[in-house]
Parts: C-alpha cells; structure tokens; sequence
C-alpha cells in the first residue's frame, strides 16, 4: 500500500463512505455511470466470468452489473480505503460470489489473467499517475479491461483543493490535501497502451449515457461529502471543472507464450 499523502484523501471522507453503502443496498439509485458502465461490458460477460472491480467504493456497481447481465458471474472489489471496503462486506454478507478486499491499484493484489473483465471507473483522474496503474489494469485481465475517466485532446493536472482544512496551502504554495481531477489526452493514451503486448485495440467511448436529471438530482444524496457534478449545456461540471468523461475499453490478448511485454 503506498503511503498516505496528500492526494489520498479518502479515508477522511465517512460522508462518500455512506453514500456508497446506501447505493449498495438499493437504499439510494444506481449511479448513470454504474448503469453505463454495466451496459457497456453487458455482450463481453459470458456465464461464470469474474469481474475485478478496481477502486469499488462498497461495491455499488455491483447492483447495476445484476440488473443488466442476468447471468451468473463472481464479483471481486478491491479499493484502497478500508472503511469502504468493510461497508462493502457489509452490504452483501449474504451473498455468494462476492469478494471485497483491500487493495491498491499501483501493485493489485492478484495473479496475471486471474480475471476475464475488469472496471476501474472514476478512479484513474484521482491518481498523481497512470502508467502502473494502467499496466496493473491490463495485467490481471484476460479478456475487457473497461475504465471510466477523463480523457480530452490535451492533458491537464488538476489539484482541487481539499476545503478540510482553512490550512490550504504550505508555505511552498503546495495544497496540504487536495484531490486531483487529471485529463488525459488520447496521446498520451495511444502511447501507454501500444506499448503493451497484451492489448488487442481499443476504444475511446463519450459518456453520454447518463439522465440530467438523475445527475442533477444527486446533489441532496452527497449533501457535503462531494462537490456534485451539475449539467450545463451538454457538459457534466464539477464544482469549477467541466470533464470530458469518457470510456475507454481495452480488448485483451493473452499472447499463447505467455511472453508479454508491459
Ligand atoms: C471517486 S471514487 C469512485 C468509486 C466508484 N468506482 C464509483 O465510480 O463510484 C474513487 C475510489 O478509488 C479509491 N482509490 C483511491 N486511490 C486508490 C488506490 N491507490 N488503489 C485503489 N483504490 C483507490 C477510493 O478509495 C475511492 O473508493
């Protein structure tokens, strides 16, 4: 696990915690991008397939993979904060072919190709990096790798600045907690991705499967846990930032002699 330092501020944050579990257990609505991303990966699922949920949260996505595939496969989540992951156990005790456990996206804990599909959504744009991460993504699957991030022409770093503390910057000018909300552009995609032998093609797809209304609406379940992400025009805004979301879907090849170059 890396060590806690001012971008990983999840642990603090109890509120998203909540909110979470509440959407794990039907308590609040499935999230547009759940339902997209479930929709998205619904014709690469084959009965008895097992899916890496990479950064679950408490496994909400989980809710809407059931509604849209209708087969039987075994869930995996695995997410960096604890509470998260325990509120997860938590909300599908009862259930077989689940499996939460703590883990981080810069070292998975688990073998190569030990998973046919494997999601990563909303995560990537949070990480001071992506190149380990993507690899680790690629390496633990063996057939769709889908993840949900933002992707533009350019590539920007984006610290938005943690309110917690009226401490907001050191004396360097550094934020002391922030969360990043990078945009990566397709180059600098076309160029991590080509470098590996274990990807077949893929494809970068705009996130336009979502209700505004259900988007907007989500703003009394977040109270102040979150900045909320409002509509405006045909762009998704978060707090000051507008995102171009978008879903990149890698199809895998497992080379036959297993030489696979990363
Ligand atoms: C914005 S939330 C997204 C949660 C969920 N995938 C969703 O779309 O609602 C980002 C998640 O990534 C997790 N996370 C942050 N850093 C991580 C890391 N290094 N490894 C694994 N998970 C991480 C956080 O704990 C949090 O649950």
């Amino acid at each position: 696990m890396k060590d806690k330092s001012v971008w990983k501020v999840w642990d603090e944050n109890n509120e998203y915690g909540e909110v979470f579990y509440k959407r794990a257990t039907g308590q609040l609505p499935e999230m547009e991008s759940s339902k997209a991303a479930a929709k998205l990966i619904k014709d690469d699922v084959t009965e008895g397939d097992k899916i890496l949920d990479v950064g679950c949260g408490s496994g909400h996505y989980l809710r809407s993979l059931r509604s849209a595939l209708k087969i039987n496969f075994f869930y995996t989540g695995v997410d960096a904060t604890s509470n998260y992951i325990n509120l997860g156990k938590r909300a599908f005790v009862n259930d077989a072919g689940v499996d939460f456990c703590l883990g981080d996206i810069y070292n998975l804990p688990f073998d190569e190709n030990s998973f046919d599909i494997v999601m990563c959504n909303n995560v990537l744009l949070h990480l001071p990096s992506i190149q380990k991460p993507l690899n680790e993504l690629i390496r633990v699957s063996k057939k769709t790798v889908l993840i949900r991030t933002l992707i533009g022409d350019r590539s920007f770093r984006i610290q938005d600045v943690s309110p917690a503390s009226e401490i907001e910057f050191n004396g360097d000018g550094e934020p002391t907690s922030f969360y990043y909300y990078n945009i990566y552009s397709q180059k600098y995609l076309n160029y991590l991705l080509k470098s590996s032998g274990k990807v077949n093609n893929f494809q970068i797809i705009k996130d336009v499967f979502f209700d505004p209304q259900n988007i907007e609406s989500s703003t009394s379940e977040h109270r102040d846990a979150h900045n909320v992400t409002k509509i405006i025009g045909d762009f998704q805004v978060n707090g000051y930032i507008i995102q171009p979301w978008k879903f990149l879907k890698i199809n895998i090849i497992v080379p036959k002699n297993g030489n696979v170059l990363m």
